[in-house]
């Protein structure tokens, strides 16, 4: 009896190995490596079944499961709370989970774990991490220049895991850089993390010319590393009305290009992230410009 177990055993494990042969696979998950504080991003996951039959799709962080995707089950659809996660399910399937507000602490480690039905029960795995940062922030305009006024400014990107590298825009050209102070480097560290915040201050004296076109625009945008992941834009139009804090509106734009390639184990490849932040100044008709924000 016995010795039937074990030949029972020993021929469920050749089986096993049989079955990983022609087993299902995980193609590309494929999570951008930088998102922005606030805004939305999409996990995905793509797979091949090799003719199995689905049983889950299941989503963890840093090794907690937040979200099962159960063809078979009513709902589908089960997720689980987890401090930084909130997942749109009108957007989420079995193929990819959205997740929207994303805070600071949304970043970690995440992880699309996919299964075949019996008997096989195959599992197959990949991890990619994702960081969460602040996009740059301008700060220290005052709200009003006339011409022959001195504009001081701070652009700051907070806590990055990399230097960032800011540039200061003013009517959409780079500014020069004798007028662009810094960067300047401050160094935080949380348990072995070394983050950075970055600063670029910008001084120049308003004139005429640019006031071409009715109003100043300034940019500053804020990118790592070498090639295109993120875009955050935000433009807040000044009201030409007595200073207050009235913004007209608001928006944010922004675009992920997440991460193209497939490769199982790619961990912390190239950084990017690239972050724009606009603020645009209209001029009244006595060439006062009124800045609210
Ligand atoms: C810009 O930052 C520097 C250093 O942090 C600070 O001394 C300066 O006052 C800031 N300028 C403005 C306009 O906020
Ligand atoms: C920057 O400003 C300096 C002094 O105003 C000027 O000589 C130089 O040509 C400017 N450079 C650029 C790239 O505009
Ligand atoms: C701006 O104007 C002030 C005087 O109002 C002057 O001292 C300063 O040098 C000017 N700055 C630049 C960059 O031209
Ligand atoms: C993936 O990487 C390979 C080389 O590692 C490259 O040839 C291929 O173009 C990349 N694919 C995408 C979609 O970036």
């Amino acid at each position: 009896m016995i010795r039937s177990n074990e030949v029972f055993i020993s021929y469920l494990l050749i089986m096993l190995q049989a079955s990983f042969i022609s087993n299902i696979k995980l193609l590309n998950v494929r999570i951008a490596n930088h998102t922005v504080l606030g805004s939305s991003t999409k996990l995905e996951c793509t797979y091949d079944l090799e003719g199995e039959n689905l049983y889950s799709v299941k989503w963890y962080k840093n090794g907690d499961e937040f979200f099962r995707y159960l063809p078979k089950s009513k709902p589908k659809i089960q997720v689980f709370e987890k401090q930084g996660i909130y997942i749109d399910i009108d957007k989420s399937n079995s193929n990819e989970v959205v997740l929207k507000s994303l805070e600071l602490s949304s970043s970690g480690t995440y992880r699309c774990e996919v299964s075949a039905e019996a008997p096989s029960f195959q599992t197959v795995f990949q991890d990619r991490d994702m960081i969460t940062v602040e996009g740059p922030q301008i700060a220290g305009l005052q709200h009003e220049y006339n011409v022959g006024d001195t504009v001081n400014a701070n652009c700051t990107s907070t806590k990055m895991q990399f230097h960032a590298q800011l540039i200061w825009y003013i009517n959409k050209e780079k500014a020069n850089s004798t007028i662009v102070q810094g960067p300047y480097y401050k160094e935080h560290f949380t348990g072995s993390e070394r983050l950075v915040t970055t600063v670029l201050g910008l001084s120049f004296n308003v004139t005429d010319g640019h006031y071409k076109s009715g109003e100043i625009y300034l940019k500053c945008t804020a990118q790592l590393a070498s090639f295109y992941l993120h875009s955050d834009e935000k433009i807040v139009k000044f009201t030409k009305r007595p200073p207050t804090e009235s913004i007209i509106s608001n928006q944010v734009q922004q675009s992920n290009k997440v991460q193209e390639n497939t490769s199982i184990s790619v961990q912390n490849t190239p950084n990017i992230i690239h972050l724009a932040c606009v603020l645009l100044f209209c001029l009244r008709n006595n060439r006062n410009v009124q800045v609210a924000y």
